[in-house]
């Protein structure tokens, strides 16, 4: 969930590690430190402000050196403030900091370890179980820091990833990481480790991606991996052109916008080699697995899990395969009846989300091996775990708030459900083509929805000053109520629950008053009438309702706020219905005055538990 990147370089460094720090704020951004050894000394700025502010102290405390640790933090172990702020020190008796470190993890033994140092004499500065760490590579240290990191790193419980600096061997850093990803860019006469490439952007040439219990020693002209074993490990190299370059704001007011705007061009990218339905495009071994299947066990966290949710929709009514569909923070620690026929199918954004990746792996370990990602990124570690996989091409997403990640994993779930019909021979020629078509309509019915943009504008006026909201959806539309939700919660902190419409009478139409505004997804479907009387039930309570329906869907009364989608789209629909609320969340926001992009207490890629 933090944020590190580290350079060891033959010039200075401050302004490199400034600019990898911030395109690495959405890691977390709750603090931010950087330590620069220059001129024999070792030193440090942090702040609570953002990054920005950490260039301003660089410069009042004339910070510059070759050699440099940098770190933003997602806080678990400790309120966020400075003393908690990495990069964390040790010290010499004398007071001269030795060792600075910066981490990402959570290190669970930390509190026995604490209690050692402390009867040694070690004297705590913050709450963070980080300051442990930093403390006992000082006080292990023998005069090589490279074997003092991995004794250490053996006493450790839990996960991390790490950069640590020694001033007694100003030349290198040593970075480590279990359960975390680290990766090692290689530079022209300097070399970095990051939490992520974007870090390194612009600077490295390559990229190694570090295995768990790697540990590197990096100067600026080598550097050395070592194993778990100890023993010297040779890992791929990744060329430049493997790895994203910076993504540029443009015109848009936030990353999320744009990202918003993107969606026609994403899905059409994650569509671009789809010429026929077929088994290979999920990989090699796809038409045999498929084959053998006889459920979908669907994984995932947050809006991932949504779009899996939406999923078994589609894959139970057009495959008619059995879909069971878990979160998997729960998934993981409950006793679960194991299917080794089941197809794992694993949803993530990031491909790096710690609860995701190691539900995966549960359901490895209880032998369930026939396993698939769809994932927005091709070096992640459950894209590498998985023997199947489809890589939506969104393209780096840098809201906090999924947006486009989103209607992108959609657009793969639907290609699969029609690709496993087609396995199992149901899908009817006259269908294949007809949804191939819907398929390729996509990026333009999508355009056409961000066309609604100034309505739904109109309607964000109406929401900014509520404090609470509901979301109401049916069937495979309740999956995208309860994703518009948690759009409005997380960027305008605006409190919104969602509900399949039919649950309204057996609990929440207690909250609906003329103060609560009902958003309703009411495409024209089998369930339309229903749903209309779902939207009586709240009407004849006050609340305002705030529909999205259908071009030619027979809803005509004065009091209802309206909008129109362009067009129908069938089975897709629930991919368009999710865009303008999408804009209504954002659009709300930015009149709340909230920081859209970087929303309080949350960071874009968790990879703690
Ligand atoms: C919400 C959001 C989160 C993520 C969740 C899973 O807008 O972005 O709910 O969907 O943290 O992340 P990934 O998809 O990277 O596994």
């Amino acid at each position: 969930m933090c944020g590190i990147i580290s350079a060891v370089s033959c010039r200075d460094v401050t302004s490199m590690l400034i600019d990898g720090l911030s395109r690495l704020e959405y890691r977390g951004y709750d603090s931010c430190g950087i330590a620069i050894y220059g001129k024999k000394n070792l030193r440090r700025v942090r702040s609570m402000k953002r990054v920005y502010d950490l260039s301003k102290q660089i410069i009042e405390h004339n910070l510059y050196g070759s050699i440099g640790l940098a770190h933003t933090r997602w806080a678990t172990h400790g309120m966020p403030s400075t003393y908690n702020a990495h990069p964390h020190f040790s010290s010499l008796d004398s007071g001269k900091p030795r060792i600075a470190l910066v981490h990402n993890g959570i290190i669970e033994n930390y509190d026995e370890l604490r209690v050692e140092l402390q009867e040694s004499g070690y004297l705590f500065e913050s709450q963070t179980d980080t300051e442990v760490l930093v403390h006992l590579i000082n006080h292990n240290y023998d005069g090589d820091i490279l074997r003092t990191v991995q004794k250490v790193t053996k006493l450790l419980t839990g996960t991390y990833a790490i950069a640590v600096f020694c001033a007694d061997e100003p030349y290198r850093i040593i970075g480590s990481c279990k359960g975390a990803p680290l990766v090692l860019g290689l530079g022209d006469g300097e070399n970095f480790l990051a939490s992520d490439v974007l870090a390194m952007a612009g600077r490295a040439n390559e990229v190694i991606y570090l295995e768990d219990g790697d540990i590197v020693d990096i100067e600026s002209n080598n550097f050395l991996i070592v194993d778990s074993d100890n023993s010297l490990a040779h890992r791929k190299r990744y060329p430049k052109s493997s790895f994203i370059g910076i993504v540029e704001l443009g015109t848009y007011r936030h990353y999320m916008q744009k990202e918003i705007f993107e969606q026609p061009r994403a899905v059409a990218d994650t569509l671009q080699e789809v010429n026929i339905v077929s088994e290979n495009i999920f990989g090699i071994d796809a038409e045999e697995i498929f084959r053998n299947i006889d459920s979908v066990l669907i994984i995932a966290c947050g809006t991932s899990y949504y779009a899996g949710m939406t999923a078994k929709y589609w894959i139970e009514s057009i495959a008619k395969i059995r879909v069971s569909v878990e979160i998997a923070s729960e998934y993981r620690y409950r006793d679960s009846v194991v299917n080794p026929k089941s197809l794992v199918l694993v949803i993530s954004q990031s491909g790096e989300t710690s609860d995701t990746l190691s539900a995966l792996k549960h359901s490895m370990s209880l032998g369930m091996n026939y396993n698939m990602a769809i994932c927005n990124s091709q070096t992640s570690a459950i894209v590498r775990e998985c023997k199947l996989c489809y890589l939506t091409r969104a393209g780096i997403e840098i809201g906090v708030a999924s947006t486009k990640a989103f209607t992108t994993q959609l657009t793969v779930l639907f290609l699969l459900s029609i690709t496993l019909a087609k396995n199992r021979s149901i899908l009817s020629r006259d269908n294949e083509m007809l949804f191939l078509k819907a398929l390729r309509h996509l990026p333009a019915a999508l355009s056409s929805v961000l066309d609604l943009e100034p309505l739904v504008v109109k309607w964000a006026n109406h929401f900014a000053n509520k404090e609470n909201a509901l979301f109401l959806g049916r069937g495979m539309h309740y999956p995208i109520a309860l994703e518009g939700a948690l759009k409005m919660k997380e960027i305008s902190y605006i409190h919104a629950e969602a509900y399949p419409a039919g649950e309204l009478k057996h609990g929440p139409l207690a909250l609906v008053t003329d103060n609560m505004p009902v958003v309703v997804v009411a495409p024209k479907d089998i369930l339309l009438e229903k749903l209309k009387s779902n939207m009586q039930e709240v009407q004849a309570r006050g609340g305002k309702l705030y529909v999205f329906a259908d071009a030619d869907s027979k809803i005509n009364d004065d009091s209802i706020n309206l909008i129109r989608m362009p067009e129908h789209y069938g089975m897709l629909s629930p991919i368009l219905h999710t865009i303008p609320l999408q804009l209504l969340a954002y659009h709300t926001a930015c009149i709340r005055g909230t920081d859209v992009d970087k929303p309080r207490n949350l960071a874009k890629s968790v990879t703690v538990e």
